[in-house]
């Protein structure tokens, strides 16, 4: 089973949270998880994924304008309805608003007629609430995204799991 990652990165955190989803995404067996940046979607793979989980960094609280404008375009137009979807953010604060960027990607999403998993309480500890959210060390030395690595590897497996329970 495909799925997908699709993903904004400026500086390269946010595309680093995609790879570390989907390594736990390929821990499963029979998954063929790829990960594309916005800017060099596979869109044949993305049409053939039974899930999709779209991530940005935090840019005042709000996922980037450029992935705004792809999911209001190229995103809306990949009929991606009944499929599992799912949402992750980096930020540079531990305040910096990544879990709003998951929520208002989600939103979207759900527009597009999309299922949304979390994981939440439903896998145990740890809960991942909305959907995984990494703080780097650009600001707060005590941070430092690899900190977070296992939150999106869970994250991926899980999701994986879930895509194969309901696709598979
Ligand atoms: C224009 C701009 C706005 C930002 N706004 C926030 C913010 O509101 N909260 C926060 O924690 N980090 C903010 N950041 C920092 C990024 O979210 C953070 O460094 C992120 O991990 C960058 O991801 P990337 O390396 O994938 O580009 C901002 C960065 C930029 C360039």
């Amino acid at each position: 089973m495909k799925l997908s990652i699709i993903y904004d990165s400026k500086t390269g955190n946010t595309k680093q949270a995609a790879e570390w989803i989907a390594d736990g995404m390929n821990s499963v067996d029979g998954i063929d998880a790829k990960t594309f940046s916005i800017k060099e979607v596979d869109i044949d793979f993305v049409k053939e994924s039974k899930g999709v989980v779209i991530g940005s960094p935090s840019y005042a609280a709000n996922m980037t304008p450029d992935l705004h404008a792809w999911l209001l375009t190229t995103g809306g137009k990949l009929a991606l309805a009944g499929n599992l979807a799912g949402a992750f953010a980096t930020e540079q604060y531990t305040h910096g608003g990544g879990e709003l960027v998951v929520q208002s990607i989600m939103t979207t999403e759900l527009v597009n007629g999309m299922l949304y998993y979390s994981s939440g309480g439903g896998c145990g500890k740890p809960y991942i609430h909305i959907g995984p959210v990494g703080v780097n060390g650009n600001m707060e030395t005590h941070n430092a995204l690899e900190n977070y690595k296992d939150y999106f590897t869970i994250y991926g497996e899980r999701f994986a799991k879930k895509a194969d329970e309901l696709f598979g």
